[in-house]
């Protein structure tokens, strides 16, 4: 875990074995970004000229080394890019501050204390540079020879220009660094392969964690599910060796006046079931448990910010696996709303177990419920792999979680939800079939998850399937591999309960 401080010592006299410095572009020139002015005296001035010659252009993304001068205590001085510098007066961007942060991190692996002397003007910089550089020094290592100094993260982080004595400032670190810390919890889980994080394995992780930050859990097995008559939940579990659990984790605040509500899409591994995924489709997987992950962690993040909100969690973890015992296309289940729902698609497996956690989350009757799921290829043909779809049965709370999600830094867009998909899904044996029209397939299966949200309950469906989990190169605060999207929205959202404003 990378250790994040504030630091009042200037940037020439603090040891650390890397200065990181921000650059940017103002019109044809490069320009050193305030909070590096100590570091360009240092070069006498020329820091930008040296850096021009070295092919830098100040672009977001980009990463100059260059050995220090005599007169600054660190060896080794990080350039990132900002992109164009803003208008005067104005403050370069949180979303920029904590890419170029997060950019720097991943280029200083092997290095063990890096300061940052970007530009930060304020608390919510102080964050952001906080957070996209814990984000960057994260690496997935359970699995690989321990010893391989490239790939180890930076150890220690220490924010130069931030002042430790102001509450805001301090309070900003402290965010950032339970806020990144859950998002990289999030990246593990997500990371760690099926054979590995079974349901069973999953909801183990949530019960020690919830010892740790006093967190109530309570974990309903495949008899517990069966008696409950969870019948979405155990449908799609029923062909895994592994059998499911629905996970309720909950943080409470005595002085709590709202409660949020978020479940999270668990599949441990989605093969497809007897609906069986081509090779080509079923090697990344593993994530589909990514919504369960991005609701633990939030939970997580509330009690460690000690919010004063209450916010309750519910993982539907199951395996979608084919064999003997699994459901087959044409199988009807009855859920635990006791609505029927004949699966024509094994496949579509998500929707079932989010339904029998939406309808249990509704019997709370929270303030608002948020799902997260990685639950369509269909949003992703829409919207690209980086930006998350939502939808929601309120169009001013879907345009708040929009609202919010840009706050943060998280590319998303609101989706329609148009009745006229909900009859695709008419069927001649159930209720309802867990299939329809393949045209909207995204907007479909939020159509689906409505019917299992409780009467007059305000509900919100994110479907992360597009940046749950990043097949190319890195960028930014961004690795390959599981990302822990939408948990700074979800986070956020849980701040905003606590200020009264769901
Ligand atoms: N987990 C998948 C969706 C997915 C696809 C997530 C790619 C991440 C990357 C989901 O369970 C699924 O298989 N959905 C089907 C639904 C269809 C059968 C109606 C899909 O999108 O093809
Ligand atoms: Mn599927
Ligand atoms: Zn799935």
């Amino acid at each position: 875990m990378t250790a994040l401080t504030l630091s009042t010592a200037g940037a020439a006299t603090l040891r650390a074995d890397a200065l990181v410095v921000g650059v940017a572009k103002s019109g044809k020139e490069l320009i050193v970004a305030p909070g590096a002015e100590a570091v360009d005296k240092a070069f006498d001035g020329r820091l930008a000229a040296v850096l021009e010659t070295l092919g830098a252009s100040g672009a977001e993304g980009e990463a100059t080394k260059l050995p220090a001068p005599a007169g600054l205590k660190a060896p080794v001085v990080l350039a990132v890019g900002l992109g164009g510098a803003p208008e005067d007066g104005e403050a370069f961007g949180t979303e920029t501050l904590r890419r170029a942060a997060g950019t720097a991190a991943r280029a200083l692996f092997g290095t063990k204390k890096a300061a940052f002397a970007l530009p930060v003007a304020d608390a919510a910089a102080v964050s952001a540079v906080g957070e996209g550089a814990l984000l960057g020094a994260y690496a997935f290592t359970a699995y690989q020879e321990v010893g391989k100094d490239a790939k180890r993260p930076l150890a220690e982080v220490a924010l130069l220009g931030a002042k430790p004595r102001d509450k805001a400032h301090k309070a900003a670190a402290e965010r950032a660094q339970a806020v990144a810390e859950e998002i990289n919890r999030a990246r593990d889980l997500i990371n760690t392969p099926p054979n590995d994080l079974t349901p069973a394995a999953f909801a183990a992780a949530v019960q020690t964690a919830g010892k740790e930050h006093g967190l109530k859990v309570q974990v309903l097995d495949e008899k517990a599910l069966a008696k409950g008559g969870y019948g979405g939940i155990l449908g799609v579990g029923a062909g895994s060796e592994n059998p499911p659990r629905l996970v309720r984790v909950a943080y409470t605040h005595p002085k709590a006046e709202k409660t949020l509500a978020l479940v999270g899409k668990g599949i441990t591994y989605d093969s497809g079931g007897i609906s069986l995924k081509p090779a080509g489709h079923n090697e990344t997987m593993k994530c589909d448990m990514s919504g369960a992950a991005a609701v633990f962690s939030t939970v997580v993040a509330a009690a460690r910010l000690g919010l004063e909100a209450n916010v309750t969690g519910w993982l539907a973890l199951a395996e979608n696996m084919p064999s003997g015992s699994a459901t087959r296309p044409g199988d009807v289940l009855r859920m635990y709303s006791g609505k029927t729902v004949e699966v024509l698609n094994t496949d579509a497996e998500g929707r079932l177990v989010l339904a029998d956690a939406l309808t249990r989350a509704s019997e709370e009757n929270p303030d608002a419920i948020v799902d997260v799921a990685t639950l369509t290829g269909a949003m992703m043909l829409a919207l690209g792999s980086r930006t998350f779809g939502i939808m929601a049965n309120d169009d001013e709370f879907r345009s708040t979680v929009h609202e919010v999600a840009e706050e943060v830094g998280e590319a998303s867009w609101p989706m329609p939800l148009p009745a006229d998909l909900r009859k695709g899904m008419d069927s001649p044996t159930a209720d309802i079939a867990n299939m329809g029209e393949r045209m909207g397939g995204g907007l479909v299966a939020g159509l689906f998850l409505q019917e299992f949200v409780g009467e007059g309950i305000t509900w919100a469906h994110l479907d992360i399937a597009g940046p749950a989990y990043h097949e190319g190169a890195p960028y930014g605060y961004t690795p390959k591999g599981g990302t822990g999207s939408s948990v700074r929205t979800l986070v956020r959202l849980a701040e905003r309960a606590a200020e009264g404003e769901l």
